[in-house]
């Protein structure tokens, strides 16, 4: 396939899609989801259309941070199966022409990491700058002012040496000093054996973090501050966006490279975005795909996003891709942040702006937050922040995908106590139910999916916003060699009569997002209905 700019890639092209291991599908009893689970699963997500199943992390771990603190890099944690079972899930993958992209936390290991164990055991271990350790301030207490994002101090102090180790996020997730070039080539080590095995690449955690400032200098006061979030009173500017960083990407980019095939490395770049296009490389050497979370943290207005849409396109590099996320497993449900029917419209926009959408696990059903009783919190983060918990807590989005109305909605056997408690509209939100009514959340997403397949405007046209005068609509048009779409998105809430007229008179619906209306209208005088979008064929 090519866009007369030479072939492009499968991740230019395809839908990333995000499995949260824990909550896919149980195959052993106990509770929480697995490799052969997903293996068991295989059909589902064909049906899906996606180019690639995104795994979060699945490695050893004491499952703090639930797999964000690994303690062993290149082995499968049990509760998820074996190597085997690895082995054997991406094979099956690979079998349905399905890529495989694994979690990469390289900015701290676990607590309980070999490589920690030795570092924190003696001030002379070999090992000991493999982390960041300093003394305590003058006067006692931690070394400087930084914040962790999970609350409190970015310091933990160790008995054993007398001094502190850094962790922005649990005290069991201490940070790794990437400025060590044996700690960057342990990393670079971890992809290889991955890449080896034949994945195909990798989301890397918390890019923006992976260097601090070599002064360990205070961070000042965020005169912004809302006074809730307690890690945004200060602005992080020794701890994030070190340009130092950008080293350490295109190191590891230059391993992704080193393979054949087509391998991606994608950044979870959660940054600004004047920040963000630097991480696509001055060079254009760095992330494939740095993730836009802009569309999470958007509010729900027509003008608003189609203003940051137009200003990510006009300041990305040339032929770089944009790579749209609307959810994840930190962030509340789309289905909850929006409502159902706004959902639906949020799911046609990310499937039909230019660039790599990825999709997070039950959005495909419309999944709503989860109703997470208090002594079944698990997510550390609203352990450690019991203030801001009430608000949104991260198992909200993490809960069992619901398969069918059998016991325990097919995710697990019955009987079980699954890990997080299944949604509580599971019995009328699940894969069976969606699959048989022709217009479900699920219908509308394989719709959306197999149109992006067939329609090389979708998978990789132009964008071009169009302006349709009514408020609380944006419009654009997507455009390869003669094949011109326009998408027209509701997001007030309310029906409209538009004239798009001077774009050509007639035009043929290929999808609404109602699933109830097809065939051809008149462009002079289109009627939107409320939540609705739809994509047309323009002739
Ligand atoms: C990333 C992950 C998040 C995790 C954090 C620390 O933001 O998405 O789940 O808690 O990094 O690894």
């Amino acid at each position: 396939m090519t866009d007369g700019n030479g072939t492009l890639a499968w991740w230019q092209t395809g839908i990333i899609y995000q499995i949260y291991p824990l909550s896919f599908q149980d195959s052993d009893g106990d509770g929480r989801g697995d490799l052969p689970g997903i293996l068991h699963r295989l059909d589902y997500l064909a049906d899906l259309n996606i180019a690639a199943v995104w795994l979060s992390p699945v490695f050893a771990s004491p499952m703090r941070d639930f797999g964000y603190d690994v303690a062993d890099y290149t082995s499968i944690h049990p509760w998820f199966g074996t190597l085997s079972d690895f082995d054997r899930l991406l094979a099956g993958l690979h079998g349905r022409g399905i890529k495989l992209i694994l979690d990469l936390v390289p900015n701290h290991t676990s607590d309980r990491h070999p490589w920690f164990l030795e570092s924190r055991s003696s001030r002379d271990n070999p090992r000991r700058d493999w982390y960041l350790w300093r003394d305590p301030a003058p006067g006692g207490g931690p070394p400087n002012n930084w914040l962790s994002f999970f609350g409190g101090p970015a310091w933990t102090y160790d008995e054993t040496t007398g001094q502190y180790y850094l962790h922005q996020f649990t005290p069991e997730q201490p940070e790794l000093n990437l400025r060590h070039p044996a700690v960057l080539e342990a990393m670079l080590e971890v992809m290889r054996f991955w890449l080896d095995r034949g994945v195909d690449g990798f989301r890397v955690d918390v890019p923006w973090l992976l260097i601090k400032d070599a002064g360990f200098r205070d961070e000042p006061e965020n005169p912004a501050w809302d006074g809730i979030d307690p890690h945004g009173r200060l602005l992080h500017i020794h701890t994030a966006h070190q340009p130092e960083l950008h080293r350490i990407i295109r190191a590891m980019r230059a391993v992704v490279d080193g393979y054949p095939g087509e391998r991606v490395l994608i950044g979870e770049t959660n940054v600004p975005e004047e920040e963000l296009v630097k991480y696509y490389g001055a060079a254009r050497d760095e992330f494939h795909l740095p993730f836009n979370f802009r569309l999470i943290h958007a509010p729900w207005d027509a003008r608003k996003i189609r203003q940051m849409v137009e200003t990510y396109e006009a300041i990305l590099p040339q032929r770089a891709s944009p790579a749209w996320v609307l959810g994840n497993h930190d962030q509340p449900r789309i289905a909850s942040r929006f409502g159902p029917d706004a959902a639906r419209v949020a799911t046609m926009l990310l499937l039909t702006l230019r660039g790599t959408p990825t999709c997070y696990y039950g959005d495909e059903l419309g999944m709503e937050n989860g109703v997470i009783p208090r002594d079944r919190i698990r997510d550390p983060q609203a352990l450690n922040q019991p203030g801001i918990s009430g608000v949104f807590n991260r198992d909200e989005a993490r809960t069992p995908l619901p398969w069918d109305t059998s016991p325990n909605a097919g995710f697990a056997p019955e009987g079980v106590d699954p890990w997080l408690p299944l949604g509580e509209d599971w019995p009328m939100r699940n894969v069976a139910r969606q699959a048989a009514d022709p217009r479900s959340m699920l219908a509308l997403f394989r719709a959306l999916t197999r149109l992006r397949q067939c329609h090389p405007a979708l998978s990789h046209g132009s964008y071009e916003s169009v302006d349709t005068k009514a408020d609380g609509v944006f419009a654009y048009k997507r455009t390869a060699g003669a094949e011109r779409l326009l998408i027209v998105l509701d997001f007030a809430g309310s029906e409209h009569l538009l004239d798009s007229g001077e774009l050509a008179d007639g035009a043929e619906i290929l999808l609404s997002t109602g699933m109830r209306r097809t065939g051809r209208v008149d462009l002079r005088r289109l009627r939107l209905l409320s939540n609705e979008g739809l994509i047309l064929k323009i002739s």
